[in-house]
């Protein structure tokens, strides 16, 4: 048989094997290859970048949580199964054949007894056929490898939480890092977040001195052993130039005691996933827009009898509706004061009754997820009250997503946002001046959004093709320090915003956001009045 043809049915029978009736828009092949060649761009000659698959997670007994792909690990590769390893060569590397390759992608093993039990694998043919890697083996494979990681001059990873387990099987996720351990002589007291300062300090300018030296001042307050660190200790007790480069001198040599880079990374893939291609800005919209729409059945869905619980269940219906396969963060749906906690999941309250519920979900479509919050009146009425506050955050969020505009320094939306909410408080007589706002605006205003909900990305200034929240709040606890009649309330909207040549454009504006908007939906009917389920005893 013809080797092209023998080829064509070999592909065309393992798509049929994994795409059967299943979504067929998820990111293409050619994505992840272009973001891979993104990667190798990026790196400096003679290096190789390695990245491991996320850790499973056990949930009770035999059962784990539910498998989720490190976001950068799925950007590089599509690969969505555990215990597997990507390795990138910054040049091409020769095998015995004189074959060149500069990617490998281990997987699991393909094996009908676990795949009956816990579902389909790709395999090496998956990878190859599916995934486009020409290099592709079986995850034991990798122990056995010729790489010989001592002679790069870098070796980039991300340094691993510590918080795998050994698990039965010759190449899980514990076995492939003990053989990258074994490979490179990775030291036993491997400090990533040291050698993240160390480099720092490394590259300070006498521009930047200050900041860098009040960083790490934090970071040694916090971490016991970081304090212990001499050089650490210096640099920010340090006063006068000379010392300084002596210090430089000393991290230098320290960097340099080995190849592990596990920095580097963080600010590629940074650069790197801030910026969205066309591909990903399909599925963010689609993500956002899912969400939207799950607010808006809310909205008609609302009553003052409804628990919390059922109204995340109402958003999450609407993702599951539309094909969004989880939520990319733990839902937050707080009814009066409960809206108070910032990252409220318990939503176990059993009748909203006549308090604002705020409402902070977003649906995940093939990786990419959204975070969308409003809060509405439960009984479809905004009290006086109710609306005051409501109005402040609304205004500082308009300020703050007008000021998302390429160029601005990432902090500009917050700036803006909090400077309305500090005014407008005072005014109101409920702060007696502008330093006591962040008792009731505790939190940041914008993150970047994409694989992860607070998305990597360079908090520099703003770019073109950036999706960023812009999401203020006002929360007033019970027993606060103000007038009774504000406590327990509790307001946060938040819109996922694009950032473009044009301005900002809100993503989620499908979701009514000023008071009038929201009362006027919330009279709609919904599908949901007329889904009466039995009384249980
Ligand atoms: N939902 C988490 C956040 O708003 O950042
Ligand atoms: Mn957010
Ligand atoms: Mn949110």
């Amino acid at each position: 048989m013809n080797k092209f043809f023998a080829f064509c049915i070999v592909v065309f029978s393992v798509v049929l094997t994994f795409a059967q009736d299943s979504p067929t828009d998820f990111l293409p092949a050619d994505f992840h290859k272009e973001r891979r060649a993104a990667v190798r761009e990026k790196m400096p000659p003679n290096t190789v970048a390695v990245f491991f698959a996320n850790a499973e997670r056990n949930r009770a007994n035999d059962v784990d949580y539910i498998y989720h792909q490190d976001p950068d690990f799925y950007y590089l590769t599509g690969y969505k199964e555990p215990n597997a390893v990507l390795v990138l060569f910054s040049d091409v590397q020769e095998n015995t054949e004189g074959k060149g390759y500069d990617e490998m992608l281990y997987v699991q093993e393909r094996d009908p007894r676990a795949e009956q039990w816990n579902g389909k694998r790709l395999g090496i043919e998956g990878a190859k056929s599916l995934l486009g890697f020409e290099q592709a083996f079986n995850g034991k494979e990798f122990a056995k490898s010729a790489i010989d990681f001592k002679a790069f001059d870098k070796v980039f990873f991300f340094d691993f939480k510590n918080d795998y387990r050994d698990k039965r099987g010759d190449a899980d996720l514990f076995e492939l890092i003990k053989s990258f351990k074994e490979k490179t002589d990775y030291p036993s007291d491997f400090n990533a977040t040291k050698q993240r300062l160390y480099s720092m300090i490394a590259s300070v300018t006498n521009e930047n001195r200050a900041t860098v030296s009040q960083t790490l001042k934090r970071y040694l307050q916090a971490d016991e052993d970081l304090k212990e660190d001499e050089l650490l200790r210096s640099f920010v007790e340090a006063n006068d130039d000379l010392l300084i480069s002596d210090i430089k001198d000393k991290v230098a040599l320290q960097l340099d005691a080995n190849n592990l880079d596990s920095t580097f990374l963080i600010e590629i893939m940074g650069a790197l996933r801030e910026t969205k291609t066309e591909e990903e800005m399909v599925l963010l919209k689609k993500a956002v827009e899912i969400s939207a729409v799950g607010q808006i059945e809310v909205m008609k869905a609302m009553h003052p009898n409804m628990s919390e619980t059922e109204i995340q269940g109402v958003h999450e219906y609407v993702y599951k509706k539309y094909g969004a396969e989880y939520e990319g963060y733990p839902s937050i749906v707080g009814g009066g004061n409960n809206g108070c906690i910032l990252h409220y999941i318990e939503n176990n309250k059993t009748q909203v009754g006549d308090d604002l519920v705020l409402m902070d979900l977003g649906a995940e479509y093939h990786g990419y997820t959204a975070d969308v919050t409003r809060t509405i009146p439960a009984n479809g009425k905004f009290s006086p009250e109710q609306k005051l506050i409501y109005d402040i955050v609304y205004d500082a969020q308009e300020a703050g997503i007008k000021a998302s505009v390429i160029g601005a320094p990432f902090r500009a939306p917050g700036e803006a946002a909090s400077k309305v909410v500090a005014a407008r408080l005072m005014d109101l007589g409920i702060i007696a001046n502008t330093s006591e706002a962040k008792t009731y605006f505790p939190h940041g205003t914008s993150h970047y959004l994409g694989l992860d909900v607070h998305d990597r990305g360079t908090y520099e200034a703003f770019k073109p093709n950036t999706v960023i929240t812009v999401e203020p709040g006002i929360y007033i606890p019970e027993g606060s320090d103000c007038d009774k009649k504000w406590w327990g309330i509790a307001v946060r909207i938040e819109d996922d915003i694009l950032i473009t040549e044009d301005g900002p454009v809100n993503l989620s504006a499908m979701a009514p956001r000023t008071t009038e908007a929201i009362e006027d939906v919330m009279k709609q009917p919904s599908p949901l009045d007329d889904f009466l389920l039995p009384k249980l005893d």
